[in-house]
Formats: structure tokens, C-alpha cells, sequence
């Protein structure tokens, strides 16, 4: 049986230059989906499928981050006061335990790769997952539950895959399909970023990561990539052969947060999923079609 994941690293640190002046001085991260931070969909995400380790690698400006999941006494106390229970449970059910939270800084925008491996001291030698915020995804159970439930009796190195239109592929690292059974593909290759007509499928990771610690042995030399940055697709592309890698399509629906269409959609489909804002939105959206 595989070894059990009970830790995850959120890399954090990206500018968030297409949200700007937003984010200016609002990491990107903390951009709100209905009335939650991108962040925290991630967090929770990662709590439903077991893991009880949290690795933030963040950057300069990014400290609201660590204060949204600690307590705030001031605001609990008013709430108290207030006998405003819900509010007091949102705000309470941010903070994850004491000692399970740990954050590191990159101090670079080296890239993706770069920023998982500044995570590698509090990872140690066991598999761990790797979620990117700015992928969110709407679906029951989550992502990384379904992903965790699959790694179970594959083991190795899994991805969240999805179909993307080839015209797309630029924008993901895409696998190189050896099997396909329509649920899991295993590849034997990686590209990161491919024009379309160079990609090998149009088969798009997602951002939501299973893996085997032996990938920090390919990030420590620090090769550079696509875009002249180090990049998690190579090092996980350079453990094919040793480790299984499979892609994985996940049941639910990806929005694309780090752009602004998408995170328009994403504010959309989680309100309509919501039973108290369901009827409200509807009527709304009619007053536009
Ligand atoms: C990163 C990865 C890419 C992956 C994508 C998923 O790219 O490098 O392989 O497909 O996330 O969102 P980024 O979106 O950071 O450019």
C-alpha cells in the first residue's frame, strides 16, 4: 500500500500581476470566491482529504495570509459579545492547529519547481501534495480526496489531469500518454507549456499534486525550463521510469482563478451552488441575458 500524504505545500508567492491594482497590496490568493479566500478553498480541500500539515511558501506582502489563519481575539471577542455565532464559527473554522502551519518565503520568482523545493525542509523524506490556489475546484468530494483515494492502490506520482482545447496547451504542462483508460493516464513524458502543434496530447495538468519526495533530488539542480524558470513539470517529468506517474481526471469543475474570466465563473458557480444565494443569483443573472 502506498505511503499515507499528511502533508501539503500552498505555493503562494506569484505576484498576481493580472489582477493588478487589486493586487497591489492584496495578495492574490486572498481574492474572494462568494466570501472566502482562494486560499482557504485550497486549505479546506486539503483538510477533507486528510492531510494535517500545511506548508505555505509565500513572499514579500503576503503576511494578511498568515493572520487569515490565526486568530484574530479582537474580532472573536465582538462576535462573542454579539452572540453573532455563524460569523464566530467562519472565522474560527479558518485556523488550522497550532504547530501544523509552517511558511517559508521564496525569495525569488524562479518559478514553480523553485517554489516547491524552498518547501523541502519541513516535507522531509515522505509524499506529499502540492495545491495551487489559483485552480479551483467545485466538486464533492474535493479534488485531492479523489486523487488521494486513486494514489492509494497506484502509488507513485498522480496529477490532476483534464482535456484542455489544443489552441490552450501553452498554458499547462501536458502529458505524454503511454495508457489511457478514459480515468487515468499514464505517461511516460512531460512537456511544460507546449505551442500546440508540438504538445503530445492535450492532456493539461491542473493544479493539485501527489508526489514522491525523490523529486526534490531533480529540483536541488536547479535546471531552468520553459519561460527560464525551474519548473515542477521537468523534475517530476525526470522521475518517469523510476516512479509511476498517472494523470488523473478528477470528477467536478476547474475555474481558472488567476484570470479574470474565470474567476468571474468561479464566483458565479459557487454562488449557484450555494442554497442561500441560489435564487437571488438566478433572478440577477436574468436581468443580464
Ligand atoms: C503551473 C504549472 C503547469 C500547470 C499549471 C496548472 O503553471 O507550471 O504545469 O499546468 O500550473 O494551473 P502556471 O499556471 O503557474 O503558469
Amino acid at each position: 500500500m502506498a505511503q499515507r500524504v499528511r502533508k501539503a505545500v500552498f505555493p503562494v508567492a506569484g505576484l498576481g500581476t493580472r489582477f493588478l491594482p487589486a493586487t497591489k497590496t492584496l495578495p492574490k490568493e486572498m481574492l474572494p470566491v462568494v466570501d472566502k479566500p482562494l486560499v482557504q478553498y485550497a486549505v479546506e480541500e486539503a483538510r477533507a482529504a486528510g492531510i494535517e500539515e500545511f506548508v505555505f511558501v509565500t513572499g514579500r506582502g503576503k503576511v494578511v495570509l498568515e493572520d487569515h489563519f490565526d486568530h484574530s481575539v479582537e474580532l472573536e471577542r465582538v462576535l462573542t459579545e454579539r452572540g453573532k455565532t455563524a460569523e464566530l464559527k467562519a472565522v474560527l473554522d479558518c485556523n488550522l492547529s497550532p504547530g501544523k502551519l509552517s511558511y517559508t518565503r521564496q525569495q525569488e520568482p524562479l518559478g514553480l519547481g523553485h517554489a516547491v523545493w524552498c518547501g523541502r525542509a519541513f516535507i522531509g523524506d515522505e509524499p506529499f501534495a502540492v495545491l495551487l490556489p489559483d485552480d479551483l475546484i467545485l466538486a464533492e468530494p474535493g479534488c485531492l480526496k479523489q486523487m488521494m483515494d486513486v494514489y492509494e492502490t497506484i502509488g507513485g506520482n498522480v496529477v490532476a489531469v483534464e482535456d484542455v482545447p489544443r489552441s490552450q496547451t501553452s498554458r499547462y504542462g501536458i502529458l505524454d500518454v503511454v495508457e489511457d483508460d478514459g480515468r487515468l493516464a499514464r505517461a511516460k513524458g512531460l512537456v511544460e507549456k507546449p505551442a500546440p502543434e508540438k504538445a503530445p496530447s492535450t492532456l493539461s495538468i491542473i493544479g493539485r499534486y501527489i508526489l514522491q519526495p525523490d523529486v526534490f533530488r531533480h529540483l536541488d539542480r536547479q535546471e531552468r525550463g520553459a519561460g527560464n524558470e525551474i519548473q515542477l513539470t521537468d523534475a517530476m517529468a525526470k522521475t518517469i521510469g523510476s516512479i509511476p506517474f498517472h494523470g488523473f481526471r478528477f470528477k467536478g469543475r476547474r475555474f481558472d482563478c488567476g484570470s479574470k474570466a474565470g474567476f468571474i465563473e468561479a464566483n458565479l458557480a459557487f454562488s449557484l451552488a450555494r442554497p442561500d444565494m441560489r435564487e437571488d443569483v438566478l433572478a440577477m443573472l436574468k436581468r443580464y441575458t
